[in-house]
């Protein structure tokens, strides 16, 4: 889509200096699978009755119904590692069609590119967190399927055609590593947590923070350049790939709903039609809101957009503020509001 064509200014020098930055950040704080986690450990071991899987019922949308409350506490252990590790399996198939995409724009670039270093230190912390996360997964050794099913079959394309869209591209990473990253921030800031996942997490924050840096200002760099007719689009294009791509990674498969038998009515209130569920959802994108607006992506028909969407709301005052804003545009309902939110972690 011409919308979407790439505008490529010449770099200015923080640009430069950014990703030189960036580059040397991940050749002096970067995280072995291996090496850096020590899986032996007696500590490391994934005991499948810790109640430290519970999933949190403040930011959680299926931890946060009645309905998973009510359960006897070890089928929401049982259940909660199911879910947390399913997410964390989706994020590695995330990661391979991110990486896709990145290595076809990274071999375009010319000769003495700035950019190209960076794009592959980039791909080669990726790598490193798919190992990480599959690792986690079969050691865990619960067989979680991952995506579902239709975005398995996506991925490879997806990857693919961002290699053509870089500026699409980078909208897409963002949304994907954006609600990983925020449930992973929250749950380590929030929680005590099984020591393998804590341990996965604290790496993947440590490197995503780079990763969403350089999403960021590759954006900043390039949507100035574009003309009023692709700004348009990419305003549109925006809000639907953040919440596109956060349903995608957030909302489990159907089988697992059958597995462990979720009414059909939970799953729904869970993915995401409670005001407690499009809270949590709208929670994840306070810095895209901000991005939007610094980057003048937010104009009367794409705010609609984010509203209509679920995702709209205050913007982040600052990278990674902790969500502040109460209000969450939901259209229908409120008087269920309260019901998940009031209710604690049953640990
Ligand atoms: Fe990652
Ligand atoms: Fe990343």
């Amino acid at each position: 889509m011409t919308a979407t064509a790439s505008p490529t200014p010449s770099f200015d020098e923080d640009y430069r200096n950014m990703l030189r930055t960036l580059s040397e950040g991940s050749v002096h704080v970067h995280f072995d699978p291996y090496e850096d986690i020590d899986w032996d450990a007696p500590n490391m071991a994934i005991d499948p009755e810790d109640p430290r899987w519970i999933l949190p019922a403040d930011f959680d949308p299926l931890g946060a119904t009645a309905w998973y409350q009510s359960l006897p506490i070890d089928q929401q252990i049982e259940l909660g590692q199911w879910r947390i590790l399913n997410i964390i399996k989706v994020g590695a198939a995330f990661e391979s069609a991110l990486i896709r995409g990145l290595m076809h724009y990274a071999m375009e670039l010319p000769n003495g590119s700035p950019e190209f270093r960076y794009c592959l230190h980039e791909m080669t912390e990726e790598c490193n967190h798919i190992q990480m996360f599959q690792e986690l997964v079969n050691r865990s050794g619960v067989d979680v399927p991952g995506t579902r099913l239709h975005f398995r079959l996506m991925l490879p394309f997806l990857g693919l055609l961002g290699g053509f869209q870089p500026v699409v591209l980078m909208i897409g990473i963002l949304g994907g590593e954006e609600p990983i990253d925020h449930y992973q921030k929250i749950a380590i800031r929030s929680m005590e947590l099984p020591p393998a996942l804590h341990r996965v997490m604290e790496i993947h924050i440590a490197e995503e923070a780079r990763h969403i840096s350089f999403a960021v200002a590759f954006l900043k760099m390039r949507l100035p350049h574009a003309n009023r007719f692709q700004r348009f689009h990419l305003s549109l294009a925006f809000p639907i790939a953040m919440r596109w791509l956060a349903g995608e990674i957030m909302t489990p498969p159907r089988s697992l709903a059958k597995r462990f038998g979720i009414p059909k009515e939970v799953y729904r209130e869970a993915f995401w039609s409670s005001p407690k569920s499009r809270e949590i959802l709208a929670s994840y994108f306070g810095d895209m809101r901000a991005l939007a607006e610094e980057t003048g992506l937010m104009n009367p028909v794409s705010r609609r957009l984010w509203k209509r969407l679920g995702i709209a709301g205050e913007a982040s005052r600052y990278r990674g503020e902790p969500e502040r804003t109460a209000e969450v545009y939901v259209e229908e309902t409120t008087s269920a509001h309260t019901d998940a939110a009031a209710a604690s972690r049953a640990a």
